[in-house]
């Protein structure tokens, strides 16, 4: 049995419909308000709980050998960095360690390891990641670069009007990761010999620079795009203003800051270990669209 935490999101849908492929058995921890009855079609069990409560994660936990962490306090978690990132994730660990799970699959983030210190969502992965290592459980750490499905609204928007906002510098690189392909590599995390205990980097197959992602937008729907490009100053002028009535948000606007302002992409060396090691060929950003926007 499968543990994934983060069920609702993003990522964690995406692993839950393809372990569900193929035909394994899976719990998906989820909140009782999220929407989850996807889930519960394709034959996952359901777990509703808070990730905020430890008897909670001591439930999911049971009966299970593999966990895949991929929770997170992104726009719709009550929680922040500290309490998502860190606190539930720590716990989970010590969770799963006193279950007896065989394998602990956790998504990290790309650059975690680079000690930005205004970026509460990098130290809170960071400290989880060390705390795995230390757990003496069988791990896979996965540090992903962004995901090509935040691209899909975006993409959505420029197919209406032509427009593509591009905050910060557009000759900044990139890798961004199909997040099919993600979720792959963290389900046989836990039955590839070369993942055991290993810290991966993960992007796409290309570099990009972020000022192409317009121009891949502009063939997929054959127009000419017109980029609006704030500078990044424009981000710290609204953080300021912010920071004087909501220092909380004013913190977490920090991570955002480091990921508009900072490179994130994987070399070509750590692509080709990657797809040794899984024995598949990442997806390309434009392939992944083309797949989900049919054209
Ligand atoms: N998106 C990216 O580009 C990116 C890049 C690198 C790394 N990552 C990491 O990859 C992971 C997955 O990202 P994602 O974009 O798929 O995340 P997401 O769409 O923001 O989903 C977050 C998930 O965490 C769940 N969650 C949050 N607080 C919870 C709580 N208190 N109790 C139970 N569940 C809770 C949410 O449940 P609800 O549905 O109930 O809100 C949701 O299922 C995260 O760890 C993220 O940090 C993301």
């Amino acid at each position: 049995m499968f543990l994934v935490t983060g069920a609702t999101g993003d990522l964690g849908r995406r692993i839950v419909r393809s372990l569900r492929e193929r035909e394994m058995p899976v719990r998906s921890f989820v909140r009782l308000n999220a929407r989850y009855s996807e889930l519960e079609n394709r034959g996952s069990d359901i777990f509703i709980g808070d990730l905020q409560r430890e008897r909670d994660l001591q439930k999911a936990c049971q009966g299970v050998q593999y966990v895949i962490s991929a929770h997170g306090s992104g726009e719709t978690s009550n929680g922040d960095a500290e309490t998502i990132d860190y606190q539930a994730t720590i716990e989970l660990i010590e969770q799963a360690k006193a279950a007896g799970v065989q394998h602990f699959v956790f998504i990290s983030v790309l650059g975690v390891d680079r000690g930005y210190e205004d970026a509460p969502v990098f130290k809170a992965k960071r400290e989880a990641e060390k705390h795995l290592q230390a757990s003496g459980l069988n791990y896979t750490i996965l540090r992903p670069s962004g995901f090509a499905s935040n691209l899909l609204p975006l993409a959505e928007q420029f197919r209406r009007t032509g427009v593509y906002v591009l905050i910060g510098d557009p000759l900044s690189r990139t890798s961004i990761v199909s997040t099919d392909d993600l979720a792959r590599l963290a389900i046989e995390s836990v039955s590839t010999e070369g993942a055991r205990n290993q810290i991966f980097p993960v992007g796409g197959p290309d570099i990009l620079k972020r000022e192409d992602i317009p121009q891949i937008f502009g063939r997929l729907f054959n127009r000419e795009p017109f980029l609006l490009n704030p500078p990044l100053l424009a981000v710290d002028g609204v953080r300021s203003a912010i920071g004087l009535f909501n220092p909380k948000l004013r913190s977490s606007l920090g991570t955002l800051r480091t990921l508009l302002a900072n490179e994130f992409f994987t070399t070509p060396a750590e692509t080709a270990h990657l797809e040794s090691t899984f024995n598949f060929k990442l997806e390309s950003l434009e392939a992944f669209l083309r797949r989900y926007l049919g054209v």
